[in-house]
């Protein structure tokens, strides 16, 4: 069988690999990929920021953002099913949230992720999935599946920012978004369905990512991120980008009591910030700052519900580019109006 592997650190080290096809072992499931998104975290994997091949081994398959057809089912999975694929795995030790299977909370980052660190990943014809990770997707989603992992990883913040705005007096009304890729916009479809009045902050002053927003009900913001909270004032923000700028406007001209939740990850940068003034206004404005890494089961049901609750029509917006396997290192090229590149296994 055809696989998508890199050798992660290596840049253009990526390939259409064969290899030999896997065989379930018990507990494990037979699944054949219908499509796999790729993010930002692939791309770093390729140019060596992030990632670890299985032990002994310099290739990784890649890929996390699986939706899967069924081949050879077991334990409730039928022949046939469309599934997803969670992507950690709790630590062997076990630590006591992955003990309790919150392992996207993994207290001593022993935890290994298929297509990440140290499992190789879903991006292959056929790929074995244990059944406990496999999540069911109901077919009326059809290829919008493919966004359950992105949506695993906001229906997790999501959660975060409720359990924190418990301490609230008053129900939070305003939240911003930084960035306007798949992210993002995920995070801003999530504010929508909760009823918040949501605002995303981006750089694309036209094309996909102001249509998507402004179909939510939502406002879509183009300049400077400090002027742009200071407009807004947000109870809530969710930060997507990782862009030092953007995370520390993030953090300041909240409005009090504010809970800001960084998802984003990027390359180290220096900045100059003034730190006093930045601690004065969280201390003075019992602010929260947080960060939210992965999801666990909950949260992949969770993000079924929300992708089944968005209009098709929106979500069909989000995937703007599809790029065949034997192809799949143009689906890690970056096209301007590009959300979210997904490679397809049923087109040659
Ligand atoms: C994935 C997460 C993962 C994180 C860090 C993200 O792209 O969606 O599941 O935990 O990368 O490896």
């Amino acid at each position: 069988m055809r696989a998508m592997t890199v050798i992660p650190g290596r840049p253009d080290s990526a390939e259409l690999s064969e290899l030999p096809n896997p065989q379930p072992k018990d507990g494990e499931l037979l699944v054949e990929p219908l499509c796999l998104g790729v993010c930002g975290t692939d791309r770093e994997i390729i140019e060596g920021g992030h990632g670890e091949p299985p032990p002994g081994r310099e290739r990784l398959v890649l890929g996390h953002e699986l939706l899967a057809r069924v081949k050879q089912g077991g334990a409730g999975f039928e022949p046939g099913q469309l599934v997803a694929a969670i992507v950690r795995r709790p630590d062997p030790v076990p630590c006591a949230c992955c003990a309790q299977g919150e392992w996207d909370m993994c207290r001593n980052g022993q935890y290994t992720e298929r297509g990440i660190k140290a499992l190789d990943g879903y991006g292959a014809e056929l790929v074995t999935l244990e059944a406990d990770f496999a999540v069911p997707i109901p077919d009326e989603l059809g290829t919008f599946g493919v966004l359950t992992e992105p949506s695993s990883i906001l229906a997790k913040a999501w959660e975060q920012i409720e359990r924190i705005s418990r301490r609230a007096c008053s129900a939070h009304e305003r939240v911003l978004v930084t960035g306007g890729g798949p992210i993002g916009l995920l995070a801003a479809l999530m504010g929508a369905q909760r009823g918040f009045e949501v605002h995303v902050l981006d750089r694309a002053t036209e094309g996909v990512k102001p249509e998507a927003v402004q179909a939510l009900g939502a406002r879509y913001h183009v300049g400077d991120v400090t002027e742009v909270a200071k407009q807004v004032e947000p109870d809530i923000v969710v930060e997507c980008t990782g862009v030092a700028e953007l995370v520390a406007g993030a953090m300041q001209h909240t409005a009090p009591g504010a809970i800001v939740c960084l998802t984003g990850v990027a390359p180290s940068r220096t900045l100059s910030v003034d730190v006093g003034a930045l601690n004065n206004e969280l201390v003075l404005e019992n602010d929260v700052v947080f960060g939210s890494v992965n999801a666990n089961r909950r949260h992949f049901e969770q993000a079924v519900r929300a992708l089944r609750e968005a209009e098709p029509d929106w979500l069909r917006r989000l995937i703007t580019r599809t790029v065949p396997l034997d192809r799949w290192p143009e689906a890690l090229e970056k096209g301007d109006d590009d959300i979210k590149v997904v490679v397809d296994f049923a087109q040659h």
